[in-house]
């Protein structure tokens, strides 16, 4: 987003963040004023980190508490940490379990999983599985909150394919705040049915959370103004080492930053997209460069077989530069594939409805965030739709006057991308997704079919910050 822009809307955001803003409803207001990390620091400058000096840590995978032939059930509790993010100095965060990066959830398809999430916080808090299928009392609405001291139990089907998810706090209008200091996890699901694939697996499939931030000389996480997020953390570590074996890796890339995209390339090596949001691709893609805003997936193969010990590959962004380099070891023996065919997409039915979703901001007063010139309002159904119907909606983002980018999320479903306009299509469009990037003065159209449950569900530009100020609005899901 141009500088005028951020400026203005990072003022929106200290106004949220002191209480003032009369554009935040008053759940978001009041819980804001006992946050207590944010606004001593703001207005700092950026610390600058040299690369490179850290291993990129593997988040811990959770160790449910009980199995069964009906569920795992596993316990997080959601309370402040401190981290050690750059060398030598300590971070305080808001956490699950402990770590920047929450633990890792793996469940598989048609094996049911419950969390217990405690809120050891004193702010409300709540937990939205991203990209999941799962009944709307599970889906964390925004106004469904595990209160300070309180305990939630949340019941995921698993009845979706292979994917990667994620986990992250969706508190009405604290979403912004809380996710940046910490409050996301992966949530991975494995497909029995993809088994026979021979994707890397074990340590060879790895989970790696991209989220640009800001941190003071102190070490500390500033939340202020997203331009100066200029350092990038790759699961909780500033562009750190990781290191790898001659063969090939799968690795899950999360853009969990609260607003911004990513163009990713590597300077040597093979890389295949295998998968994105919803699951794997028909076939692989090799990639030279992969582009991802808040919230995507990108599932890749990179194939580092042939190259010599001592060397070095780095993964780099387009804008932000070296993001974190892989120091090539020793050859592992290597029975995973890459092969010719990975899995076709389920059918789409034919559409029954069309709608437009139109997403811009106020700016002429404190920054408002609009879905259809309105801001979100957690008693207002926007749309009303039928159990079971297919529907093409057309996503707009009309914020050209600045060159505003948005992203658009859809709970509950997966989507196809049909066709973009005023933008071309590519190939990160493709396969089944939750989330994609809208330039501003472009559409994208999108088929998605509402089937399993019933109730409220949220949708809304990814950037948090354009959330949190009312970029966001509901649908209800009906017999
Ligand atoms: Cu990543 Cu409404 O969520
Ligand atoms: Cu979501
Ligand atoms: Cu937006």
């Amino acid at each position: 987003m141009g500088g005028t822009v951020a400026g203005g809307l990072f003022v929106a955001q200290r106004a949220v963040a002191n209480g003032t803003s009369a554009t935040v409803p008053a759940a978001g207001r009041s819980a804001h004023q006992h946050a207590g990390l944010v606004p001593a620091r703001a207005g700092v400058a950026p610390l600058t980190v040299a690369p490179f000096q850290v291993r990129m840590p593997i988040p811990p995978i959770a160790a449910p508490v009980r199995q069964s032939t009906i569920c795992d059930e596993y316990e997080v509790e959601v309370r402040r940490a401190q981290v050690e993010v750059v060398p030598g100095l300590t971070t305080d965060v808001l956490s699950y379990g402990g770590g920047l990066v929450g633990p890792t959830i793996r469940g598989r398809t048609g094996h049911p999983v419950k969390v217990t999430f405690r809120n050891s916080l004193d702010v409300p808090t709540n937990v939205h599985l991203h990209g999941g299928h799962v009944a709307a009392a599970d889906d964390g609405h925004p106004m469904d909150l595990i209160q300070p001291g309180a305990v939630r139990v949340y019941h995921y089907p698993n009845s979706q394919r292979g994917t990667t998810l994620w986990y992250h706090d969706h508190a009405h209008g604290l979403e912004a705040e809380h996710v940046y200091y910490g409050l996301h996890g992966f949530y991975l699901i494995d497909d029995p049915a993809e088994q026979q694939l021979r994707l890397p697996t074990g340590n060879y499939d790895v989970p790696i959370m991209l989220k640009d931030v800001k941190l003071d000389d102190t070490g500390a996480l500033v939340f202020d103004n997203p331009d100066e997020r200029t350092t990038v953390l790759a699961n909780g570590k500033p562009t750190p080492f990781f290191p790898v074996s001659a063969r090939k890796y799968r690795f899950r890339l999360l853009n969990a930053s609260n607003e911004g995209v990513y163009t990713l390339s590597i300077d040597k090596g093979k890389l295949w997209q295998i998968g994105t949001d919803g699951g794997l691709l028909p076939a692989p893609v090799a990639r030279p460069a992969v582009t991802f805003g808040s919230a995507e997936r990108v599932d890749v193969v990179i194939d580092f077989t042939g190259l010599p010990s001592g060397s070095s590959v780095v993964l780099r962004d387009a804008n932000k530069g070296p993001v974190l380099r892989f120091d090539v070891g020793w050859t592992a023996p290597d029975t995973s594939r890459v092969p010719a065919r990975l899995r076709a997409l389920p059918m789409l039915p034919q559409a029954t409805v069309e709608r437009d979703v139109r997403m811009r901001f106020d700016l002429t007063g404190d920054p408002v965030g609009l879905i259809n010139d309105k801001a979100y309002d957690p008693n207002r159904v926007d749309f009303t739709i039928k159990r079971g119907s297919t529907e093409i909606w057309t996503i707009h983002n009309d914020d050209t006057e600045f060159g505003i980018l948005h992203t658009f999320h859809m709970h509950l479903a997966q989507f196809r991308v049909l066709s973009r306009t005023g933008a071309p299509m590519t190939p990160d469009d493709a396969g089944d997704k939750d989330t994609v990037v809208v330039p501003a003065g472009t559409s994208v159209r999108v088929q998605a079919t509402f089937d399993g449950y019933l109730g409220r569900y949220a949708y809304h530009c990814h950037f948090l910050e354009h959330s949190s100020i009312g970029m966001m609005a509901q649908m209800e899901i009906v017999p």
